[in-house]
């Protein structure tokens, strides 16, 4: 059966020294514990070789936020997926909403990304939602297929299968209004019957669907107890062990 995920996106946030005390003490917390998920968290860049020689790689594992679409060379700036590997990471989020709409990736930009993340054995946590205006627009599932086919559908149904998918509407993050726990279900059935409709129905079982957008320790429990909903990418509430661990713990 498809795993469980609670992933944590940092972000823009933490120093060095803050970032490798929070993934301490995350550890700290985690390690002995029986734990129904997988717990990832996904550092900036710079953090990832010091995280990686805390965290254990079992009950915590580590994602960047991001990846070049090039294999090397003069892109001054940019970090490559065999450097995100190269430090131990074995995820790596691609296509953040804040990545689409502030540094201009389009799909067939996330396309290159996906296929040198798989290239270099890291498991892409590819983000997808809808804007406000295009839900209000009843537009979410045209939109949300849109991305995944762009992005994803060129790939081979054994490469698919290495893919984690996280809905993040847009309009949730960062903002407190989380979708309802039936909003998210339904988006989360419409994408698997997506993947049902292109890989069959052995892959789209297989996949894990994470929702992101305000998730709290608050909310999480009854989103992750719908049947399509495999977990959650988790932004604010994944800087603090205090509140980011009941949200491991919902599972
Ligand atoms: P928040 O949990 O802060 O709303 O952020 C969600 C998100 O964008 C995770 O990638």
């Amino acid at each position: 059966m498809r795993k469980n995920i609670v992933a944590g996106n940092w972000k823009m946030n933490k120093t060095l020294q803050e970032g490798t005390a929070l993934a301490k003490e995350l550890q700290a917390a985690l390690t002995g514990k029986v734990i129904n998920c997988d717990v990832i968290i996904c550092s900036p860049f710079i953090h990832l070789a010091s995280i990686n020689e805390i965290v254990d790689g079992k009950s915590v594992k580590s994602g960047a936020q991001n990846c070049a679409d090039k294999v090397s060379g003069a892109y001054t700036g940019e970090v490559s997926a065999a450097m995100v590997a190269s430090t131990g990471a074995k995820y790596v989020i691609l296509g953040h909403s804040e990545r689409r709409a502030y540094y201009g990736e389009t799909n067939a930009i996330l396309k290159e990304k996906v296929k040198l993340a798989l290239e270099n054995n890291l498991t892409p946590i590819f983000c997808i939602g809808e804007v406000l205006a295009e839900r209000e627009a009843g537009k979410q599932n045209e939109v949300v297929k849109k991305q995944i086919t762009e992005g994803l559908f060129d790939l081979s149904a054994e490469d698919f299968g290495k893919i984690v998918l996280a809905y993040e509407p847009v309009w949730a993050i960062g903002t407190g209004k989380t979708a309802t726990s039936a909003q998210a279900q339904e988006m989360h059935a419409f994408i698997r019957q997506t993947l049902v409709a292109k890989y069959g129905a052995a892959v789209a079982n297989e996949t894990s669907i994470l929702y992101g957008g305000s998730c709290n320790k608050d909310n999480a429990k009854e989103l992750f107890s719908n049947p399509d909903v495999d977990g959650g990418l988790i932004g604010g509430a994944s800087l603090k062990v205090d509140a980011f661990l009941p949200i491991v713990e919902a599972f």
